[in-house]
């Protein structure tokens, strides 16, 4: 089973994937770097994940960061001590020993770039991850197969940081990086990561081969994917479900079930289109109540209503076989929800998505206003969580139906709240 975005990102995946991570014997994650952040409650206990799999809180899962990944090792070291602190083992983690190493030239490069793009900045998330991936493509790139061992490192740094030095002046950035020292820091890296790293495929593909169940775990979202999102501002990587066999190893019929993480309403961080983007009071409402801030750079979200046009391409992307709809709570208490149904552009109605931005820019989203729906306290949501989807309020049913209707995918979970256990499982059959 695969789990993906299927917006801007943000969607709440790393609570589905903890949830659903209770029926996989393997958690793997496909894409993306420390640029992702992931928030999951356990009990009173909030776990800010960024390059740990969200499996990895379920200590009787192995929980893989497979060869698609980019790993700062000082940030992913420092996120497994923090969850030793909080009682958390990490030795049910693994590393592929493929996936590329983002080193500190990166992030320096990742910053210059942004500078230099002047009006027409990304927004990054400043994490190098741009960069590191520009190094994997230009086979310049850096795997954790070669961090761990010492003399192949070396080898590497000596040509390296002289040539990005170079870059980072080109790009007129002051910055430079000491090889002595990195190559230092990178080799406790290296010896401290060691015994995790090695060849992942091949547990994804023995576990497969014994039948065993393994779940792909996806990062930022459709809109975000290197070729299908809103290019340029976009992330470095495949986003989309397909990414899931190459980036963990495996093959593409190990993709039995895709699941498309949808939030109630859409968010995006960072610069780029969002059609359906709200501004004002209630913009402000939803991200309040939503508690829309990034996991990964604290920076406020940008709100807007669900947006059909985004969730039906991501569909034709992804081949989604249910639907995720999260944070449904969030919009409760409002008096109307919209829906953008289709685009207008010169008064012609367009419905797939467009590739170029200017054409974008022209488009006038078309709603389809519903009826809101009351807030759930917490004696409503328990009742509702025992009582199941007819128990829900009917306009937020109606809700539901009417964005199953318009994407053509069954709701297979509805997410009603922060914990754990908040969660609606509409699906006839667990996994
Ligand atoms: P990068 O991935 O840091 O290169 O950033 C490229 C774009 O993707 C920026 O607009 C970021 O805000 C966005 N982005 C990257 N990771 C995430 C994520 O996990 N959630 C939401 N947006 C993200």
């Amino acid at each position: 089973m695969v789990v993906v975005g299927s917006q801007w990102g943000d969607e709440g995946k790393g609570k589905i994937v903890d949830y659903l991570a209770e029926e996989a014997h393997v958690v793997v994650r496909f894409q993306g770097g420390n640029n992702a952040g992931h928030s999951v409650k356990v009990g009173e206990e909030l776990y800010k994940l960024h390059h740990l799999p969200s499996g990895i809180l379920r200590s009787d899962k192995l929980a893989i960061i497979g060869n698609g990944v980019v790993i700062d090792p000082g940030v992913l070291l420092e996120e497994i001590d923090g969850l030793a602190k909080r009682g958390k083992s990490a030795s049910n983690l693994r590393i592929s020993d493929r996936a590329h190493v983002i080193m500190p030239y990166h992030r320096l490069l990742d910053g210059a770039e942004e500078q230099l793009r002047k009006g027409g900045r990304v927004g990054t998330t400043g994490r190098g991850i741009g960069p590191a991936y520009s190094d994997k493509a230009a086979r310049l790139g850096i795997r954790m197969g070669e961090l761990v061992d010492e003399d192949l490192l070396a080898e590497k740094l000596s040509f390296l940081v002289p040539l990005k030095n170079k870059m980072l002046h080109v790009f007129g950035s002051e910055a430079t990086v000491d090889e002595e020292k990195t190559l230092e820091e990178f080799r406790q890296y290296g010896r401290a990561l060691k015994p995790l790293v090695t060849d992942t495929g091949a547990i994804v593909d023995e576990a497969l081969s014994k039948g065993n169940r393994v779940l792909f775990e996806g990062a930022q979202g459709t809109m975000l994917d290197i070729d299908h999102g809103t290019y340029p501002f976009v992330t470095s990587s495949t986003t989309v479900s397909c990414n899931a066999a190459s980036g963990a190893g495996a093959s593409p019929s190990a993709l039995d079930e895709v699941i498309g993480v949808t939030k109630a309403y859409t968010t995006r961080v960072g610069e780029g289109p969002f059609p359906t983007e709200l501004s004002g009071d209630l913009q402000e409402c939803i991200a309040e109540k939503g508690g829309e801030f990034g996991t990964t750079t604290g920076r406020s979200r940008r709100c807007g209503w669900l947006d059909m046009v985004v969730l039906r391409y991501a569909h034709t992307l992804n081949g989604f076989t249910g639907l995720a709809m999260t944070k449904l709570d969030v919009l409760g208490g409002l008096d109307e929800v919209k829906v953008c149904t289709h685009y207008e552009i010169d008064g012609k109605k367009l419905t797939r998505f467009p590739s170029d931005l200017r054409i974008l820019d022209k488009c006038v989203p078309v709603y389809e206003s519903l009826e809101g729906w009351e807030d759930l306290d917490s004696a409503r949501l328990e009742s509702v969580l025992k009582g199941g989807f007819d128990s829900l309020p009917q306009n937020l049913r109606n809700y539901v139906r009417f964005v199953e209707k318009e994407s053509g995918v069954r709701a297979a979970l509805l997410g009603l709240g922060r914990r754990r256990n908040e969660l609606l499982d509409l699906r006839k059959k667990r996994w």
